[in-house]
């Protein structure tokens, strides 16, 4: 095993002294000259040990003042852009082995911090308030226990979501919404209503797993795209890729804080990618479950909002902004709408009717928009707070993103650590990631994590963070040190 140059193991030394708070941002860093009295090192490696620091984005030169210790700023360095238009051909294969498991490492480990899902914990949402408007509905409406529901959901509820549409840019009436269980049977529904199985469906990569899953369950084949964690979708690598491949039979895409990039796809793309569609005949779903969550100053406008001849299927959740407990979502399915209402009731009939109402209620009053504001300053805060442990924690050339809104962030490791090791390991200290190689069926995440920022920030949270960065750290280490031995002759 080679050991490191003596200016590195110096370096080491002092990036530990960071790490565990020993130096702190702001702190000057000894002096060059105290660096060689300490130590006994010459003038060169004393500032080759402060270069490195300085490189890695753990030192600031001040003219004149010398070295302060700083964070690095990978909150903020971008991971890279997709780098060509090349599509991963269409597989079915295989997602289902992979989350199966996932499932089953985890059932067999206990887990002390989940930061695997995608969504806040329950003292994030309303609970007080939909409890009080719950009884509320109960009292005036006891019947609703009693009496079925329309198929399409309870007309309060489709009132309101119509009415709250108008501030993403859509116009919808009532009658242009299917509540579902969640956007899961939204997605379920849409797809079904436009192709068939063995049918070839466009999805971004990296995308969420529950759609992967969703498609393999219906036998349907996923075409990967590259997606920028920018704009979202590649629409040169799916014009592409509508040119190559002539069976294509419908486009998903996450246009707000897409799962698990958190990209917000710019108005000009979503214009563009709905007439790209539109021309070439092709449904076009849109899953909107983070789209209230972003944090821009005006509702985020969908990309439904450009769907000028109903080609768009408009599908979404309150699961992650309402009530995780209720399971509710909808459906605006454009041209389809009398095929997803049939199909609907084919599948699970309609939800149930008391939730509805008591959604519908909360949903209707200045509460609501209270409580979106708390939540997405709260995400706010907790995305911050997860990004300056990971930056100070994890070794120097990981990246992350830096998403406008929401619960994640996309997590890329140094040197292509894989994060199965990284989720294998964490799980044994009884933490739960959600590993890349989940988001697609090719391999080409496998060396990102998701972390969801939905599990209030505490000690706890940061203590896991920490232990997450030293295990990728340990790993690092021993990728470096299998890389570095050398070859061992073949024995005769
Ligand atoms: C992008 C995306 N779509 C759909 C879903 C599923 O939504 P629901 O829980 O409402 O079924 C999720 C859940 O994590 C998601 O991240």
């Amino acid at each position: 095993m080679s050991t490191p140059p003596l200016y590195r193991r110096w370096a080491n030394h002092y990036l530990h002294a960071i790490q565990s708070g020993a130096l702190s941002p702001g702190e000057r860093m000894p002096s060059v000259r105290k660096l060689m009295q300490t130590h006994g090192i010459s003038l060169s490696t004393a500032l080759q040990v402060c270069r490195v620091l300085e490189e890695d984005g753990w030192l600031e030169a001040r003219p004149r003042s010398g070295y302060f210790v700083q964070l690095p700023k990978r909150t903020t360095v971008p991971l890279d852009e997709p780098s060509s238009t090349r599509v991963d051909p269409a597989q079915f294969v295989g997602i289902h082995d992979r989350v199966s498991r996932f499932i089953l490492s985890r059932r067999q480990h206990p887990i002390a911090l989940n930061l695997c899902g995608s969504r806040g914990e329950p003292d994030f949402y309303p609970v007080k308030a939909l409890h009080k408007v719950a009884q509320h509905c109960l009292r005036l409406y006891p019947e609703v226990l009693v009496s079925p529901v329309a198929n399409s959901g309870h007309s309060k509820l489709r009132h309101i979501l119509a009415r709250r549409s108008l501030a993403r840019g859509m116009t919808l009436s009532p009658d242009d919404i299917v509540i579902t269980h969640g956007c899961t049977e939204a997605l379920n529904l849409a797809l079904r209503a436009v192709a068939k199985p063995g049918d070839t469906i466009a999805v971004e990569s990296p995308t969420f797993y529950g759609l992967l899953q969703i498609l393999e369950s219906l036998g349907m084949r996923a075409l990967e795209i590259p997606t920028s964690p920018q704009h979202g979708i590649s629409l040169d690598a799916l014009e592409l890729a509508m040119q190559t491949y002539d069976n294509i039979r419908a486009v998903v895409v996450i246009p707000i804080l897409q799962n698990p990039l958190g990209s917000l796809m710019p108005d000009s793309h979503k214009a563009r990618l709905a007439d790209m569609c539109a021309k070439a005949n092709i449904p076009l779903i849109e899953d909107d479950t983070y789209g209230e969550l972003a944090d821009s100053p005006t509702p985020a406008h969908t990309l439904k909002a450009w769907d000028r001849n109903g080609n768009i299927i408009y599908c979404t959740s309150l699961h992650k902004t309402l009530a995780p407990g209720m399971r509710l979502g909808w459906i605006s399915a454009g041209r389809w709408q009398a095929r997803v209402d049939m199909l609907k009731h084919t599948q699970t009939r309609q939800n149930e009717g008391w939730s509805q109402l008591a959604a519908a209620e909360y949903l209707g009053s200045s509460a609501y928009d209270r409580h979106m504001h708390r939540l997405k300053a709260l995400l706010r805060q907790q995305r911050q707070r997860t990004a300056e442990v990971i930056a100070r924690h994890f070794p120097p050339g990981t990246r992350l993103t830096n998403p406008a809104g929401g619960f994640s962030l996309w997590v890329e490791l140094p040197d292509r650590i894989p994060s199965e090791a990284v989720f294998e390991a964490a799980l044994n200290e009884g933490i739960l990631i959600a590993p890349g190689v989940l988001f697609s069926n090719s391999n080409r995440w496998e060396h990102y994590l998701r972390i969801n920022c939905g599990v209030r920030f505490g000690a706890k949270v940061e203590a896991g963070l920490i232990q997450l960065g030293q295990i990728v750290h340990t790993l690092l280490q021993q990728s470096r040190r299998t890389r570095n031995s050398p070859a061992v002759p073949l024995a005769g």
